[in-house]
């Protein structure tokens, strides 16, 4: 069965709706994380872990989404603490004022630190076999901590200071963004007992969706508007950051997303190959770039 994306967000939705408050105990707190979490956003990580769950034959079990939905939590997290002064300093995030304008730098520290706990929480929390509980623990703490989005936070402020080469922009974005998108997707395969090759596979698409998605993001700092977007853009240039459009201009960046959207779609088609699952639906998660995709490219 083949479910859109506005579904899962629904579903989604639905789940963080009921199930925040059965964990924060203290109101300011919970209001703090709750404002930030269901603030919008387009739940895209917790739709690909779904979405991935469905295509190799699973249901979306309550446990299943419980683990699923521990993404959007640290996902939001890491929202939070970007946009904090001593980060990004921004002051609009999903089309509202940012954590710590609302509630103060305090409690927007606190509110991440939650929602941060609160993942592996609910991610192990559960009804689930324990083996694929220890191997989500290890796999999101992999892709969330200092190997993976914390490293390339580091790498993202550090590069404030000095002009990264191609090379290694590319491995800031794999680490801030891809590594949660890689993850997402592998997810999906490891709640359904995928073999390992399938799993390789489903986190190398994952990788390569994450780099577009970082890529693609920064185009859109330089080409879109903030009420298109729910946050502020025309940012990253002034702060100095690193960039795809900053080191290679508009079409070169355009030019490297359409290469490792290409790549990606290369993997779902190979993934399709080698299984007996249709992986047609992870389409309508590459339709999110507005770019032609190129599938002749030989990336
Ligand atoms: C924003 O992520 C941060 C990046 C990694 C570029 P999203 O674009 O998924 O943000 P929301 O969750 O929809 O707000
Ligand atoms: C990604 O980078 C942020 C995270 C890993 C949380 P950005 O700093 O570009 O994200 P936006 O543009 O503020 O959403
Ligand atoms: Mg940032
Ligand atoms: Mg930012
Ligand atoms: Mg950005």
């Amino acid at each position: 069965m083949l479910h859109s994306v506005a579904h899962y967000q629904k579903i989604i939705n639905d789940y963080l709706a009921h199930h925040l408050h059965d964990d924060v105990d203290e109101p300011t707190l919970f209001s703090s994380m709750n404002y930030s979490l269901m603030a919008g956003g387009k739940r895209l990580r917790p739709a690909l872990t779904l979405a991935v769950v469905e295509m190799t034959g699973g249901t979306i079990t309550a446990d299943r989404l419980r683990a699923a939905c521990a993404l959007e939590l640290l996902h939001t997290y890491s929202l939070i603490h970007d946009d904090l002064p001593a980060m990004d300093n921004d002051n609009l995030r999903r089309g509202k004022a940012t954590n710590h304008v609302k509630y103060g730098a305090g409690m927007a520290t606190l509110a991440g630190d939650g929602l941060l706990t609160l993942a592996f929480q609910w991610v192990s929390d559960n009804g689930l076999p324990s083996m694929t509980r220890s191997l989500l623990v290890a796999k999101l703490a992999q892709a969330a901590g200092p190997s993976g989005m914390v490293a390339g936070q580091a790498r993202d402020i550090l590069g404030e200071q000095r002009t990264l080469d191609l090379q290694q922009l590319q491995y800031l974005h794999r680490q801030k963004t891809g590594a949660l998108l890689r993850y997402a997707v592998e997810a999906g395969g490891i709640l359904t007992n995928q073999p390992q090759p399938m799993l390789d596979q489903l986190a190398q698409f994952g990788s390569q969706f994450g780099l577009a998605f970082q890529i693609y993001d920064d185009i859109l700092d330089v080409t879109a508007t903030a009420s298109e977007l729910g946050k502020a853009t025309h940012k990253d240039a002034g702060e100095n950051k690193n960039t795809y459009p900053g080191l290679l201009g508009l079409s070169g960046a355009e030019q490297q997303l359409t290469r490792a959207l290409s790549a990606a779609k290369k993997t779902q088609q190979h993934l399709t190959e080698m299984s007996d699952y249709s992986l047609d639906g992870l389409s309508q998660f590459l339709a999110y770039f507005q770019v032609k995709i190129d599938t002749e490219e030989s990336h």
